[in-house]
């Protein structure tokens, strides 16, 4: 009858937390990510599958997104290529879903922070055919695929995709050896509230969602951590570009460290 409420409340954390994890790390794994070739020949089926799989695995959608799910995080997308014609008045559905990638903070979704990366660019880099084919599958639930491999979105911009050329291979999995790699900790304390050249991170993931933590570590300037002293603007930015972070982190590794960060909470 009288269940304390804070048992409750943990039960539904710990439950909630094993369906999020039950529900992403198989399907990631199940399809490490490869760049994947999208031939001119393809129909809209077969560019739907090949979308799907790119959902599911280097473009890293499915760490942040549901389809048919409750959509906390971020929103789900369950029906978005019916919602997707009626978002921005003028905007075509394939047009406005390849918008929700390219520039993913033109529109933002009632209710969310403008936390979801330019998928285009490193370190997840899906290629112009890439995007054709996730949109198809974007498409196909709840509406009609009308993108084809010759299709050209105004999005994209003059130089379209920038796309990584490593996406897999070998690389620690251990993301306190990403950690040392990358130098992070020349920058922020993972252990202790220490201020460096960037906020600590000991309790990071008390402060923030798996989305705003990948959202940092991919955008670094898109959002400036709050706090004294004022940080510098683009250092993290240009100190990982310098050390290759964007060429040679695989999206393994950008799940390892994200995982490691969301479990730092500050305390023992
Ligand atoms: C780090 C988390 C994150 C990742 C990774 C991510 N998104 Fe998002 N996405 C968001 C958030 C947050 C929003 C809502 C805010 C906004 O509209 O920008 C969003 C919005 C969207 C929307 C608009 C939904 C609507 O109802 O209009 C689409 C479509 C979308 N994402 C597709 C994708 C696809 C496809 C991928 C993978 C290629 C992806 N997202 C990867 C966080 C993410
Ligand atoms: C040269 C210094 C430097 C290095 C190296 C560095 N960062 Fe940062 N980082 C910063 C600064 C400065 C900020 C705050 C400004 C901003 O938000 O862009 C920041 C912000 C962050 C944030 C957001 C923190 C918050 O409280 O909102 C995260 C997460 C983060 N860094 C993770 C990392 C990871 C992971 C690495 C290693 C792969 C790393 N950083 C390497 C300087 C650095």
């Amino acid at each position: 009858m009288n269940v304390p409420l804070k048992i409750v409340l943990f039960t539904l954390a710990v439950t909630g937390f094993y369906t999020y994890v039950g529900a992403i790390v198989p399907q990631m794994e199940a399809h490490p990510p490869k760049s994947t070739e999208i031939g001119a020949d393809m129909g809209p089926v077969e560019l739907a599958a090949t979308g799907k799989e790119i959902f599911f695995g280097k473009g890293t959608c499915a760490l942040c997104h549901t389809i048919g799910g409750k959509g906390e995080r971020c929103p789900d997308l369950e029906g978005i290529g019916r919602r997707a014609a009626s978002r921005i008045e003028g905007v075509s559905a394939q047009e406005y879903l390849a918008q929700s990638m390219y520039q993913p903070n033109e529109y933002v979704v009632d209710g969310y922070q403008p936390t979801m990366p330019n998928i285009s660019r490193a370190p997840i880099g899906l290629t112009d055919g890439e995007i054709i084919a996730v949109v198809a599958f974007l498409q196909n639930e709840g509406g009609e695929i009308t993108v084809t491999p010759a299709t050209r979105f105004e999005a994209a911009g003059e130089a379209g995709s920038q796309p990584v050329a490593r996406t897999e291979g070998e690389g620690p999995l251990d993301a306190l050896a990403i950690i040392k790699k990358y130098n992070c900790e020349a920058c922020h304390d993972l252990a202790g509230a220490e201020r460096r050249l960037g906020p600590p991170l000991h309790d990071i993931g008390a402060r923030q969602t798996r989305a705003q933590i990948l959202h940092s570590i991919v955008e670094p300037d898109a959002e400036i951590a709050a706090g004294e002293p004022p940080y510098t603007p683009g250092l993290m930015s240009a100190t990982l570009m310098s050390t290759g972070f964007y060429d040679t982190l695989t999206l393994p590794e950008l799940t390892a460290l994200v995982e490691h960060l969301a479990s730092l909470e500050g305390g023992e």
